[in-house]
């Protein structure tokens, strides 16, 4: 199976935990897309979806699903998304689409996080994928000075040569370099930092469900 067939796969079986009647929370990405699409064929059963990037609400409404606005929702049972890394205990990395401010926010209200990857995004220790970290344009240099005493080597996201702007009008440091043995005391630490807006380390709050795309077939870890 190629790794779009394998995301695919996730995509279709993360459809068996939408709740009919309720509005669902979306992630973004290319796996986040897959679900999108399998969303759509059962878009009749849900009132719409709460999306975590501009991307993310473009493509929900190219296939007619109903965007909300997260400050008109209360509560949502479920969020999907993928993730850039994914540990034994439910860790993650995000940010790889540099939308992980959006995507923490929108989880943090939903009740279950439920992560669709494919079987190359599980690791044993979280740091190979550089970790993002979406900063203040002006805190940039400052933050990277704190992320290199932390024992990483932070490198800001260009896109065609400029710095890359997230959804929020911020950059992104991708902080390489590290190895995250305790990802919960990490994200902790990195919060503290002035001028952090998020860090891509989802632990404190992680996945609930991860389903992973195998060769075998699609693998549930609960955490
Ligand atoms: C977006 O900012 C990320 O957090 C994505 O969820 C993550 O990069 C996974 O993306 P793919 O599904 O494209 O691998």
């Amino acid at each position: 199976m190629t790794q779009d067939e394998l995301k695919q796969a996730v995509a279709r079986a993360a459809i068996h935990y939408v709740v009919p009647g309720e509005i669902i929370g979306v992630g973004t990405g290319s796996t986040a897309n897959f679900f999108i699409d399998e969303l759509a064929k059962i878009k009749q059963s849900i009132p719409g979806a709460v999306a975590s990037s501009e991307a993310t609400a473009a493509r929900l409404r190219s296939h007619g699903i109903h965007v909300l606005d997260l400050n008109d929702v209360v509560s949502m049972p479920v969020y999907v998304d993928g993730a850039d890394e994914i540990d034994r205990s439910g860790a993650m990395i995000k940010g790889g689409g540099a939308a992980l401010t959006r995507e923490k926010i929108v989880a943090s209200v939903a009740e279950k996080f439920i992560c669709i990857a494919d079987g190359s995004k599980l690791v044993e220790v979280l740091g190979k994928f550089p970790l993002p970290v979406e900063v203040i344009p002006m805190a940039h240099a400052a933050v990277a000075r704190q992320l290199t005493l932390l024992g990483g080597q932070p490198i800001l996201r260009l896109k065609d040569g400029k710095p890359l702007l997230t959804d929020n009008g911020n950059v992104i440091l991708d902080v390489h370099g590290l190895q995250i043995g305790n990802p919960v005391a990490m994200e902790a630490l990195m919060n503290n930092i002035a001028g952090i807006v998020t860090v891509g380390l989802f632990a404190r709050q992680g996945a609930n469900v991860c389903l992973l795309g195998m060769e075998t077939g699609v693998k549930t870890l609960v955490f």
